[in-house]
């Protein structure tokens, strides 16, 4: 895998709008977000629940768009991209973890984790070549056959992980990646999630609930009736 660029991902939100259609009325959930992510960090995000974390998130990995405003990620204006081009942004750019691993139950571990390279031109056998390696990263190369269903929820998420990293994006997102896990199996997945930020230099935007998980992270931002508190810089 290689170092992330040290100029990106910096990520820009400058008066970022949206609104929800909720029972015929439109509720904003932001009005005018403005918020910056150097490249290299570790931030973690917390708030209330429906505070719009996971809509944030969301924005970031090019999923949603904003209805309104700037977000800039490295040279690309997501808010300025129509379906196809965020598809292509998504596949090449940013990584994902869930709280759920959204692991696909009929495929093995490794088959999990290629997911996102078929989206690549590269030959099955680099393919092989990089799961082996992501799988060995996070500790699982010797349940490369196994299905998820025959493992712990520590060990899903790990799956999360390599599946989330194997397309060696510069960004890593992560809505509630601890949220399913006990204390142990937390603190592993967050060890883990702090060696790709030193080591590999990922940038990771870690949505959580959990004041313990937060400070793992280099920073925590607390969001709140639409607007962005700094609540703790690691020393
Ligand atoms: N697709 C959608 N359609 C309509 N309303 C939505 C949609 N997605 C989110 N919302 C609303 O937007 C608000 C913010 O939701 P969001 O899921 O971002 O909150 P959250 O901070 O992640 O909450 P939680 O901590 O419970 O995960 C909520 O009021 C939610 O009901
Ligand atoms: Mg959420």
């Amino acid at each position: 895998m290689t170092t992330a660029n040290h100029l990106e991902p910096y990520i820009q939100l400058s008066g970022i709008s949206k609104a929800y259609a909720i029972g015929g009325e439109t509720v904003p959930i932001f009005s005018s977000l403005d918020l910056k992510i150097p490249s290299g960090d570790f931030v973690a995000i917390m708030g209330p629940s429906g505070s719009g974390k996971s809509t944030l998130l969301n924005m970031l990995a090019g999923i949603d768009r904003p209805d309104a405003g700037c977000l800039r990620i490295g040279s690309s204006r997501l808010d300025q991209m129509g379906e196809a081009a965020r598809a292509s942004w998504r596949a090449h750019c940013m990584g994902i973890v869930f709280q759920f691993y959204n692991l696909l139950p009929m495929l093995t571990v490794a088959e999990n984790v290629e997911l996102p390279l078929l989206l690549k031109s590269l030959s099955a056998r680099d393919r092989r070549g990089r799961v082996e390696k992501v799988l060995e990263l996070v500790g699982l190369a010797d349940r490369a056959r196994q299905y998820p269903v025959s493992m712990s929820g520590g060990q899903q998420q790990r799956v999360g992980i390599a599946r989330a990293i194997v397309a060696d994006p510069a960004l890593l997102l992560c809505d509630e990646p601890t949220g399913d896990l006990d204390r142990k199996s937390a603190d592993e997945v967050l060890a883990m999630l702090r060696m790709l930020n030193r080591e590999f230099g990922k940038t990771i935007v870690m949505v959580t609930h959990d004041p313990q998980a937060a400070l793992h992270a280099n920073r925590t931002l607390h969001l709140d009736k639409g607007a962005f508190i700094e609540e703790r810089r690691a020393a």
